[in-house]
């Protein structure tokens, strides 16, 4: 079973199993995870959920659409890429 580890602020870390088929703030938010508000239920309208992702793990990743590229302009966090 694919699982996500989600590492805080703080250093802490949350092992979460996922059926695959959850987007990572689906299986954060399932979990009660802190940190991770969802506050748009995942309609890529706040934010809320943004995480930082590893360099070694980038190119397993689609590319990054222009509206995401926009929504993380706003977001209260530091932006560590473009
Ligand atoms: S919950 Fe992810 S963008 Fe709003």
């Amino acid at each position: 079973m694919p699982a996500i580890t989600f590492i805080q602020a703080d250093g802490k870390s949350d092992r979460v199993e996922t059926s695959g088929g959850e987007s990572a703030m689906q299986a954060a938010t399932r979990h009660g995870l802190d940190g991770i508000l969802a506050e748009c239920g995942g309609n890529a309208m706040c934010a809320t959920c943004h995480v930082y992702i590893d360099a070694a793990w980038l190119a397993r990743l689609p590319a990054m659409v222009d509206d995401e590229d926009a929504l993380l302009d706003g977001t209260a966090a530091e932006r560590l890429a473009e």
